[in-house]
Parts: structure tokens; C-alpha cells; sequence
């Protein structure tokens, strides 16, 4: 069993016959898979018993807790548990003679850094197609998002937190400024950066200002082992994330990039690098546009060559489009309800996606499944689909069911990654950049006011003696010092600030 993970079996209880055990095979899994199933049927446990085959098999998994009944996979299952009963007699309808109890290593991870070590990105990180997407940002302000970042890139200013951002696109709102750009990126229209100003005002009060930020999470904190080699299964709480689904979704889909663009080709080895579970995946796909969704279909397909698996967790398959679909090779599809003309639709789908059993209609099958019951389906050694089984779900060696606070408390004081990330720190970047100038700048000025008044002191002083000279060769001393600092300081920020600042003045 060294190479495979053990997902459940038939129950053959009492029949003689063997029970058909389904297995996961570990150097298939990185062709992805996909738990589908109606509310209740028995998803998350499903997830749950999965993560513990890839931990113990060595694999590091990440996964979302959407409801926070997840948590429990860091605790010991117990015979005194309610459920004690019910688990025992499933371990032995499956003849799962093996079955005990045991807790999984866990680090529980929290983007707002409140059941679990917070788990921060950068602006430049992020990168402007999944901002727009998080911000729901129009194609053209998109452009002009892209064109922030490679005008802040030129100019070395970090974007690394919200507020930089904001400084940045109220720096850019410049006239000055906006012209300069708008002749060298491209066109930025104030009512583009209004708009922008506006969504990331949302998304503030989304609270994403917590996630955005350093220290920024390093990929190989979420692909530890243990020391006796168990993978740590990563479990990011959701429970406040999940109301916001867009951040949700862009969230995990980051997370997903960073190990697409991250981790060296390694083919197909023999077990995954890591596993990613992606919990109420229909939210990634709801109206996203359409170069989101091929880069979506990219990163899938193109990181399995990584040596991770994607496995999607959602009610429908049918939520997935069809283009990432055809990429799940293993496939446990739990019950379906068809009620509706819709439904009856979606379980014919989902039927007919498996290789055909001749012993049973998997279309009539799926409506029947009981709870913690589904069609699997897996890759072969040959990576083609096995025949679809019925099959009860393996019981979890974990408890079934959410960890206390005390133990999730417990577990985040025993974590590897303990105080590496717990505190935020602030660099210098694009806000502290823009402020120091502004404030130079500002001096800047009052030291030329100051100048000019003495000057016209002076002149006046002069004046006395020669009323006759023309006026209007003068140069104001502001116009001369202005003239100098675009001479001397050519193509730097600090030239736009300070005749913005002097515009401003002047109006
Ligand atoms: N493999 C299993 N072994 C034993 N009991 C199970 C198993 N799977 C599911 N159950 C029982 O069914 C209940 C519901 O399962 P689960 O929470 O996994 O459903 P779900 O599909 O994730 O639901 P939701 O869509 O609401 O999140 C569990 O709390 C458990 O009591
Ligand atoms: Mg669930």
C-alpha cells in the first residue's frame, strides 16, 4: 500500500465477496481530481480522509476550511466520541482491518492571522490580472492598473500592502504625473483611476488590508514534512474568508500560481510535491472573464509537470467548465439530487463522465448514494480511468468533526512555523517613497516661496532706482528653480511632485 492511498471499498458485509478496495495511486495524483456531491453527502470527509492518505504518505497538502468542521483532522479520533460507533462499523462493513485513530500534523493558517498564523502576499505579487479580478475592475481600468505596476517598477517603488497602492494611484491622478505616464504606458484616464480608488476602497472594507503585506508567505513553510516524514497538512481557515467570495477564490488561485510559477518541472514523480485542495470551487469560475479562466486552465494544466495535484472540492461537477473538467483524472462523485430538469441534466453528466460499470447505471446510482457514499473513480497505472465503483468512504483516523479552540490554540503554539509570521513589518515602499517626496517637495517650496519673496524684496528695492525695465523677461526665481530641477533631475519622480505641488499651488 506504499504507493497508493486507501479511499474506501463496496459493502459487502456478510456477501463473501471481496470488498473491491478503491485506492488513490500516489504518482497519479498529480493528475488531479475532483469530490463533487450535494450539501451533506460527505465532501469534507471525503477531503478529510484524502489529506490524511497524502500526509501520511509524506505529501504536504494545503486545503481551505470552509465551515471550520475541517480543523478536527488535527486531533486523535477517540472511542469516546459520539460517532465511535458508526465509524467502527463502516471500518468493518469496508473490512478496513487496519483502521485506529490518530492525529494529522497540522498548521492552521488565517489570512486575517485569527485562527491561524497569518498568511500575507504583496501588491507585486498578487500582479495586476488577479488584483482587477479581486477588485472587479473593467478591462480598461486593468490596463491602467498594469500600467501603475510597471511605472512603479521603473520607478523601484515596492508595492507591497493597500496603502501603497492607494499612494500610487493618487500619485498617478497627478496632472503632471497622469500626462507623463499616459505618454509613456499608455493612456490613464482620471476616471479609470477614480474607479480603481473606489474598488480598493471595497476591498478595504473587505479587511484585505491584513493579507497584503509582509512578511509575505514563503512556499516551502506550506510544503514542510515532519521529522518522522509526514506531510503538514496546511489548513486555511475560512470562515470569514468564505463571506468574501471573491477574495476567497483570487486568494487560493494566488496561492496556486505561486506554486505554478515556484516550483523546478519534476515530470511525474512518484508521489506529488504537494497536494491542493480548493474547496467551493465554483466560486473561482463565477463570471470570470474570459483571460482569467484561461490562465486558470493553464496553471492546471501546466503544474501537474510540477508535481502537484489540484484537487477540485464543489456541489456540482457541472460548476467546473469543461476545459478544466477534462483535466480531473480521479473522481469521487457523491450524491446528486434530481429534482428539477437542471439537476437530472447535471447527473447525466456527471454519470456518463465515468467509465462505464457493467453491473450497475451510475446515473440511478448517484441520486441513491447514501451520506459518506460515492461513484470513485481513479487513474490506473496506466493513467487511464479505472471502471467506476460504488464505494463506501473509508471512516477518518482524525476526528470528524471541528478541533476545539483550546486545541487549535494547542496546535498553533507547536507549529514549525511559529513566529515567523505572526508579526507584520513595514519596509520602506512606494507609500513611504511618495510621502518622503512629497514632503521634500514640499520644503522644496517653501524654501522657493521664501526665496521669491526675498527676491521680490530685493527687486523692488532695485525697482526704485530703475523703473524702466521691461517686466516680462523676468523669470519668476519658482519658474528658474523648476526649470533647473527638470534639467538636473530628468525622468525622476521628484520633478512631477514638485511641479504638481506648485500647480496645485497656483490654482
Ligand atoms: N466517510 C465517512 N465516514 C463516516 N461518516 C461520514 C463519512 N462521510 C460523511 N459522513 C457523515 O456525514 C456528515 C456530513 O458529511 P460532510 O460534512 O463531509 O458533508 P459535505 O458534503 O461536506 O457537506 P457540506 O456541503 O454541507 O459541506 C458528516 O458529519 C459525517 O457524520
Ligand atoms: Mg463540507
Amino acid at each position: 500500500m506504499g504507493d497508493r492511498i486507501f479511499i474506501g471499498g463496496a459493502d459487502t458485509e456478510g456477501t463473501g465477496q471481496p470488498n473491491g478496495a478503491q485506492t488513490l495511486l500516489l504518482n497519479r495524483a498529480n493528475r488531479h481530481g475532483i469530490v463533487a456531491g450535494a450539501t451533506g453527502t460527505g465532501k469534507t470527509v471525503t477531503l478529510q480522509i484524502l489529506a490524511e492518505g497524502f500526509s501520511a504518505a509524506g505529501v504536504p497538502v494545503f486545503c481551505a476550511d470552509v465551515k471550520g468542521d475541517l480543523s478536527g483532522i488535527c486531533v486523535s479520533g477517540s472511542p469516546e466520541h459520539k460517532l465511535h460507533p458508526k465509524l467502527i462499523s463502516r471500518a468493518e462493513k469496508i473490512g478496513f482491518e487496519d483502521y485506529g485513530y490518530g492525529a494529522t500534523p497540522t498548521v492552521f493558517w488565517d489570512v486575517f492571522g485569527d485562527k491561524g498564523h497569518p498568511v500575507r502576499t504583496t501588491i507585486s505579487e498578487m500582479g495586476p490580472l488577479l488584483l482587477s479580478r479581486l477588485m472587479d475592475l473593467s478591462e480598461t481600468q486593468e490596463g491602467v492598473l498594469t500600467v501603475a505596476f510597471e511605472y512603479a517598477d521603473d520607478e523601484g517603488m515596492l508595492l507591497l500592502d493597500l496603502k501603497d497602492l492607494r499612494k500610487l494611484l493618487n500619485h498617478m491622478g497627478d496632472k503632471e504625473v497622469r500626462d507623463t505616464i499616459s505618454r509613456e504606458y499608455g493612456n490613464v484616464a482620471t476616471a479609470s483611476l477614480g474607479a480603481i480608488q473606489r474598488r480598493l476602497l471595497v476591498l478595504e472594507r473587505e479587511g484585505a488590508e491584513t493579507f497584503f503585506g509582509e512578511p509575505a508567505l514563503k512556499l516551502q513553510d506550506f510544503m514542510r514534512t515532519t521529522r518522522d516524514g509526514r506531510g503538514i497538512v496546511n489548513v486555511l481557515d475560512s470562515t470569514t474568508l468564505i463571506n468574501s467570495p471573491r477574495l476567497y477564490s483570487t486568494f487560493l488561485l494566488w496561492l496556486l500560481s505561486e506554486l505554478f510559477e515556484e516550483l523546478p518541472e519534476v515530470g511525474d514523480p512518484d508521489k506529488p510535491k504537494m497536494v491542493f485542495f480548493f474547496d467551493e470551487a465554483h466560486l473561482l469560475f463565477n463570471d470570470a472573464p474570459r483571460a482569467l479562466l484561461e490562465k486558470i486552465e493553464q496553471v492546471v494544466r501546466l503544474i501537474r509537470s510540477k508535481g502537484v495535484g489540484v484537487f477540485f472540492v464543489t456541489q456540482n461537477p457541472r460548476d467546473l467548465p469543461e476545459s478544466v473538467l477534462a483535466q480531473l483524472g480521479n473522481r469521487i462523485q457523491h450524491a446528486l439530487r434530481a429534482y428539477t430538469p437542471a439537476e437530472r441534466k447535471g447527473v447525466r453528466a456527471a454519470a456518463q463522465s465515468f467509465r462505464e460499470n457493467p453491473n450497475f447505471d451510475s446515473e440511478e446510482v448517484i441520486t441513491d448514494l447514501g451520506v459518506g457514499e460515492a461513484l470513485v473513480s481513479t487513474l490506473d497505472e496506466k493513467g487511464a480511468p479505472g471502471i467506476v465503483q460504488r464505494t463506501l468512504i473509508r471512516p477518518p483516523s482524525s476526528r470528524l468533526g471541528p478541533a476545539t479552540e483550546a486545541e487549535r490554540e494547542a496546535e498553533m503554539q507547536n507549529s514549525p512555523v511559529l513566529g515567523l509570521y505572526d508579526e507584520a513589518i513595514d519596509r520602506e515602499s512606494a507609500y513611504e517613497i511618495l510621502l518622503k517626496r512629497e514632503e521634500e517637495a514640499a520644503e522644496a517650496a517653501e524654501r522657493l516661496a521664501k526665496e521669491e519673496e526675498r527676491a521680490e524684496k530685493e527687486l523692488k528695492r532695485k525697482k526704485t532706482k530703475t523703473t524702466r525695465r521691461r517686466r516680462s523677461t523676468r523669470m519668476t526665481s519658482t519658474e528658474r528653480a523648476i526649470n533647473t530641477a527638470t534639467r538636473t533631475i530628468a525622468r525622476d519622480v521628484t520633478k512631477y511632485v514638485l511641479r504638481g505641488i506648485f500647480g496645485g499651488r497656483s490654482r
